[in-house]
């Protein structure tokens, strides 16, 4: 049956995606036609869900606990994620002020449905470069992105003046995501205490994307719901994919006293309700022992002082070095001139295809900032052994196609 034109909303048109999981779909049928392909492209942990982890829901299971839970999550699991809240960011929240959901992303676009209106011209201000799915969330729930440049001379930061240019009376919320996807960055206290001030002065949500808050290499983390002032206006969200190997597991929380109950109802409205035993895996993982969380976060840190200096040792390529999560944001402007590839998509196809290095542009984060060159991103979650293995290819890529 062909369905009449139109049947299709217009708002579909406007919806984006994460282009991580179409480039990954071209790395693995590579690797089904057994090439070896060294992996820098996706933004999940290489290591296992602790055992303590994993033994919490097969005992769910075995006690039958698999039916609906309340949309806002298991008490057990508030609780936990409740205290979490409370001790990592030195705040008051209780059970109240918590919703768990489906893994930490139904969160943007639950939140831009609670506090913008469709066709009212309510404005989101978001990092570019960027995780896609805010421009995508915020356009499919019919607000206006506003796009806020990072920048490279700023550590991959944005400038404080261009945020204060962009806030409008139509302002709405503030999506502010550290560490940073896909760059690594991180915001200072000092200036997380600059942007709350911004925020308070002109009456505007802020939603704190803190998903690889465990995931801070070189000073302590620091929350912008921290801030004095800040709790009541910022969603604070964080999740159980980076930080205890469970992206697969579908569990996050967020914190907020005045959207919780409304966050809820959404969940109410979309999934019901998180699947149950793993809830209970996450309560286990929040309360349970901390040491893989640390060991995992070594571990991180000592890949990233692998690949950023190997990274620097290649003519072309210069890579800051990032203050978190699991990311590099190399800058190939030169790299793409010295083997003609007209941007830095052009590079990633021929490092695929040409070294069997697999890593992501930086159009998959939305368009290119002006002015600030080509750049990749490296997600490494993959192994010391592999990092080095995929140096090495890129070496000789460069040495054989530099004119
Ligand atoms: C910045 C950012 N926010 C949210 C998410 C989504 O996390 P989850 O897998 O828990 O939904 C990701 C995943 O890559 C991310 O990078």
């Amino acid at each position: 049956m062909t369905l009449a034109k139109g049947t299709v909303s217009e708002r579909m048109g406007g919806l984006g995606t994460e282009n991580a999981f179409v480039v990954l779909k071209e790395v693995n049928d590579l690797i089904a036609q057994g090439k070896k392909i060294m992996n820098f492209c996706i933004g999940q942990p290489d290591f296992k869900t602790p055992k303590h982890i994993c033994d919490a829901a097969k005992e769910a299971i075995d006690n039958g606990l698999h039916g609906y839970t309340p949309s806002s999550g298991i008490p057990a699991l508030r609780k936990a994620a409740a205290q979490y809240f409370t001790s990592t960011r030195g705040l008051d929240y209780t059970a109240d002020d918590i919703v768990i959901a489906c893994g930490g992303k139904p969160f943007i676009w639950y939140t831009i449905f609670a506090v913008t209106d469709p066709g009212k011209g309510h404005e989101v201000i978001f990092p570019n470069p960027g995780f896609p799915i805010y421009e995508s969330m915020i356009k499919g729930m019919g607000a206006v992105p506003v796009p806020l440049y990072l920048r490279e001379d700023k550590n991959f930061n944005f400038n404080i003046g261009e945020l204060r240019e962009k806030i409008t009376p139509r302002t709405k919320l503030l999506i502010l995501n550290s560490p940073h996807n896909p760059t690594g960055g991180v915001l200072s206290k000092a200036e997380l205490e600059e942007i709350a001030d911004i925020c308070i002065k002109n009456d505007i949500w802020v939603y704190a994307d803190e998903v690889y808050s465990n995931l801070v290499f070189d000073a302590p983390f620091a929350s912008i719901a921290s801030v004095p002032g800040m709790k009541d206006r910022t969603v604070v969200v964080d999740c159980a994919s980076k930080t205890y190997a469970m992206t697969g597991w579908r569990i996050g929380y967020m914190a907020n006293t005045v959207l919780a109950p409304h966050i809820t109802r959404l969940v109410t409205n979309s999934d019901s309700c998180a699947p149950h035993p793993n809830q209970v895996a996450v309560a286990a993982a929040l309360t349970g022992p901390q040491a893989e969380v640390q060991e995992m976060a070594r571990i991180f840190r000592e890949r990233r002082d692998i690949i950023v200096p190997g990274l620097n040792a290649i003519p072309g390529i210069s890579c800051r070095k990032p203050g978190g999560a699991f990311y590099v944001w190399p800058n190939v402007t030169d790299a793409c001139r010295l083997t003609g590839c007209k941007d830095s998509e052009a590079f990633r196809i021929r490092l695929l295809y040409e070294a069997g290095v697999a890593c992501l542009a930086d159009i998959h984060f939305g368009p290119r900032v002006p002015d600030e060159g080509q750049h990749i991103r490296f997600s490494y979650a993959s192994s010391a052994d592999d990092i080095r293995e995929g140096l090495s290819r890129i070496v000789q890529f460069m040495e054989k196609n530099t004119a």
